[in-house]
């Protein structure tokens, strides 16, 4: 476990009596090391203090490397902007799930397969639940049911995790399959407050059948290019918060569809993947205004609100899907509506402001992925309100995938420990 030479020892000192352990380094492969520090608690009696995870690891894994510092992110080995560049949404979701770049051959059998699974979905429960809310209601809540109802049922299927990894990655293929069938009716009833035209067609794609079904559009080639972009730069992020609530969820026991939903409740909030709803929301509300976008920078200085779609935990330096994103803006906006070229111009000026500007600078904020995504998704027709479920369907990918890893690696039920601030009163029951 050691690294090197290099030893993490740590000495408490009490009554001027000294003890010293040493920690052991946990080898990483690429990027930071970590330490393993049980024996903090074991020997000595004290957890490890780390609100908000800002320095904690709670696994160890082979399927996304970030490095914040130099902006970059890879799947199993591939940097975002070759992926993104070279290979399809389908391409990718086999990297992730099965490790390997799929040769054209197994591709095609991938797709044919999903495509299959996705036709075999009864449909009139998903209209039903759907059709319980009305068509105003946030989308995530839509998908939420769903998957809830999917879980009831799984739950009576198994009795207990599969452990076999056959088992695992058909029950990760049938959770993605699922949420590709339900988002775009979700989109639909959201769009057209109806369900009538949810029937797939054979002779199309996948991503074709997803936007048919969504927003009733066919034959356009450029959305379904830049959907299939979009997902793949969002199919996953390493341990980021609905990640780890899949696996802490996960980590119970309990079914993925179950754990899943702990995903898209988590994803929904405008901190992670609502922030691209957020970003379009600001833009509308600058452009309708007419504010200078140098006074919403410094009314994001002030405090008195937040420039969306900007700062990362992790990322310190541009981050790299902003990067691919903001290339196909421009090819994609092209032949758009001048709404969406506004936008993107605004999200242009308000980008160079901040990124010259002290504020942005001292503390290393720079335009995440959902700075430029929603300006695609509404060039394509998507309304604001399906972007989040837009992001699930591809993040549901590394969810899947990131479940996988944590069962076949039987990592044990998550449970983190707490330092107690609250009243002190004497026990009533004393353990014998
Ligand atoms: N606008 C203005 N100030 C900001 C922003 C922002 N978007 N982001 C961070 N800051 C400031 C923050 O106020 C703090 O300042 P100070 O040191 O003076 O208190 C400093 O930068 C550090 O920020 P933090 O909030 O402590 O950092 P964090 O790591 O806890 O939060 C974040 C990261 C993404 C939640 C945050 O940057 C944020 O709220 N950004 C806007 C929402 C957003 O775009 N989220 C999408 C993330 S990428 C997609 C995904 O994977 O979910």
């Amino acid at each position: 476990m050691t690294h090197g030479s290099e030893r993490i020892l740590v000495t408490k000192i009490s009554n001027q009596q000294e003890e010293t352990i040493e920690l052991p380094i946990i080898k990483s492969s690429l990027g930071e090391r970590g330490v393993e520090i049980s024996q903090l608690h074991k020997k000595f009696g004290y957890f490890s203090y780390d609100p908000a995870y800002m320095a904690t690891a709670s696994c160890q894994s082979d399927i996304t490397y970030i490095d914040g510092e130099k902006g970059i992110l890879q799947h199993r080995g591939h940097n975002i902007e070759q992926l993104a560049e070279k290979y399809s949404f389908f391409d990718v979701i086999h990297l992730l799930l099965y490790g390997n770049i799929p040769t054209n051959h197994v591709r095609e059998q991938l797709i044919s397969s999903m495509a299959d699974q996705i036709s075999a979905i009864e449909t009139d429960y998903i209209v039903s639940i759907i059709s319980s809310f009305v068509p105003t209601d946030h989308p995530m809540a839509m998908i939420m049911a769903c998957l809830a109802r999917m879980s009831a049922e799984q739950n009576e299927k198994f009795h207990s995790i599969p452990k076999e990894p056959s088992n695992v990655d058909q029950i990760c293929m049938e959770t993605i399959c699922y949420l590709l069938r339900v988002i775009p009716i979700v989109g639909q009833y959201v769009t057209t407050g109806n369900t009538n035209n949810i029937a797939l067609n054979s002779s199309v794609g996948i991503l074709e059948n997803f936007l048919n079904i969504m927003l009733n559009k066919t034959n356009d080639q450029n959305s379904v290019t830049s959907l299939d972009k979009l997902f793949i730069l969002h199919v996953d992020h390493e341990q980021n918060a609905s990640t780890s609530a899949v696996r802490s969820v996960g980590s119970t026991g309990v079914n993925l569809y179950a754990a899943v939903c702990a995903g898209v409740a988590s994803l929904w909030g405008p901190l992670h993947g609502g922030a691209n709803e957020a970003v379009i929301k600001m833009l509308q509300s600058i452009i309708a205004n007419k504010e200078d976008p140098a006074s919403y920078i410094t009314k994001v200085k002030n405090g008195s609100t937040k420039l969306s779609g900007f700062g990362h935990r992790v990322y310190k330096n541009y981050d790299p899907r902003a990067g691919v994103i903001k290339k196909y803006c421009d090819i994609i906006l092209s032949d758009s509506k001048s709404n969406e070229r506004d936008m993107l111009e605004l999200a242009s000026v308000l980008e160079k402001t901040a990124l010259a500007d002290e504020y942005f600078i001292s503390r290393k904020l720079f335009p995440n992925v959902d700075f430029y995504s929603g300006v695609i998704y509404k060039a394509i027709g998507v309304p604001e309100a399906m972007f989040p479920p837009l992001f699930a369907a591809a993040r549901v990918v590394g969810w899947t995938t990131q479940w996988k890893e944590m069962v076949l690696s039987k990592e044990k039920i998550n449970r983190p420990r707490q330092i107690y601030i609250g009243h002190t009163r004497p026990a009533l029951h004393h353990p014998l």
